[in-house]
């Protein structure tokens, strides 16, 4: 599928539940209101859609949230699109399926996860402080997330570890993340914080430009180039002190718009075609109107027509309102 701007979109993201066990204070607030049950997708009906996708040319699907894994039942799944997997072509089929998550639920499920093909996860992890983790998170213990990390790494499963830049939060640990990363052979991305959905606070508090974090970095570290790719929106770099890799994605500083290859699906079967517009399709009332194999893919393909050029966040002390209302936790990050 070709986008209006020649991009081709081959990488789908797919957030399974707006629900989460924590509460990181820039994704959500603490009373957060989720979706009603009948609202949300079937695991069927999102394996469907998911299988539209793989046929139209999609060779990578990422499980987001909210937290993935506190939906019932999520390992179906798994197991469904993880027998998708490994009839990969030149011409199509689906070549990788990975899992963004807060870790918390890992102890339990990085076997069953590895043994349905998936091969990387994503792990969300600002601190190694457990009084931070504990006040960024609200509710998480860090101790869970570091058993369910090490769970993903003894499973085989290859580990990221995602951390959101935070000024005067975690901004003086990157040194000791980066270092931790080496040691346990993780790569380590950072991000910058962005505009999305009410939070409490201000998010001009709280935004770190990762250009300064890069600069301080590397005083202490030789970052090397490197052309190495996940298909995402991060740019690499190979720590020479390590031999580990340290990515920043940076919506803020940089905008990575022009080699965008993905749109989101919410869980309740909206696609949106980037994370910073409300340009969507719905495909739920398709899907439970009985439409065709054949109604489905016109249907993405004309959404695909419909993708926008690229977002443009700006974080305004004068003007607090979020670029987009829908927060991370619905749109998947
Ligand atoms: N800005 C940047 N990153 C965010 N995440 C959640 N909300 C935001 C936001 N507003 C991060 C999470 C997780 C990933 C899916 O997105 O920390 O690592
Ligand atoms: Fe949950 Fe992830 Fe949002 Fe934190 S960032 S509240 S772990 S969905």
């Amino acid at each position: 599928m070709i986008d209006p701007f020649g991009r081709s979109i081959t990488y789908l993201r797919v957030s399974v539940t707006d629900r989460c066990d924590l509460r990181c204070v820039y994704c959500m607030s603490e009373d957060m209101t989720f979706l009603p049950k009948p609202d949300v997708l079937t695991l069927e009906e999102l394996d469907r859609l998911c299988a539209a996708f793989i046929r139209l040319g999609t060779d990578k699907i990422r499980i987001t949230g909210g937290e993935p894994l506190v939906r019932r039942e999520v390992m179906t799944l798994f197991r469904s699109l993880g027998a998708r997997l490994g009839n990969h072509t030149a011409n199509g089929g689906l070549r990788e399926l990975t899992l963004t998550t807060n870790g918390s639920q890992l102890t339990r499920f990085a076997g069953d996860l590895a043994a349905a093909g998936v091969g990387r996860v994503n792990v969300s992890l600002d601190t190694l402080d457990p009084a931070v983790f504990a006040s960024i998170t609200r509710w998480g213990k860090l101790e869970k997330t570091l058993d369910g990390i090490f769970a993903a790494k003894a499973a085989g499963l290859a580990v990221k570890i995602n951390a959101v830049a935070l000024k005067g939060v975690n901004e003086h640990e990157f040194d000791r993340l980066l270092a931790w990363c080496g040691e346990h052979g993780f790569d380590l991305c950072l991000i910058e914080t962005m505009p999305l959905g009410d939070i409490e606070g201000q998010r001009s508090d709280q935004y770190l430009p990762l250009s300064q974090v890069r600069a301080r970095l590397r005083k202490n570290w030789r970052l090397e180039d490197t052309d190495y790719q996940t298909g995402g929106p991060a740019r690499y770099f190979t720590v020479a002190e390590t031999g580990g890799r340290i990515g920043f994605i940076t919506p803020m500083t940089h905008n990575f718009c022009e080699s965008c290859n993905r749109v989101r699906l919410t869980c309740t079967g909206t696609l949106y075609m980037c994370l910073g517009q409300d340009d969507a399709a719905d495909f739920r009332p398709l899907l439970r109107g009985g439409a065709s194999d054949d109604e489905i893919d016109a249907a993405i393909v004309s959404a695909i027509g419909r993708k926008p050029k690229g977002h443009d966040f700006v974080i305004d002390r004068r003007d607090e309102a979020p670029s987009v209302s829908r927060h991370m936790s619905v749109t998947g990050g």
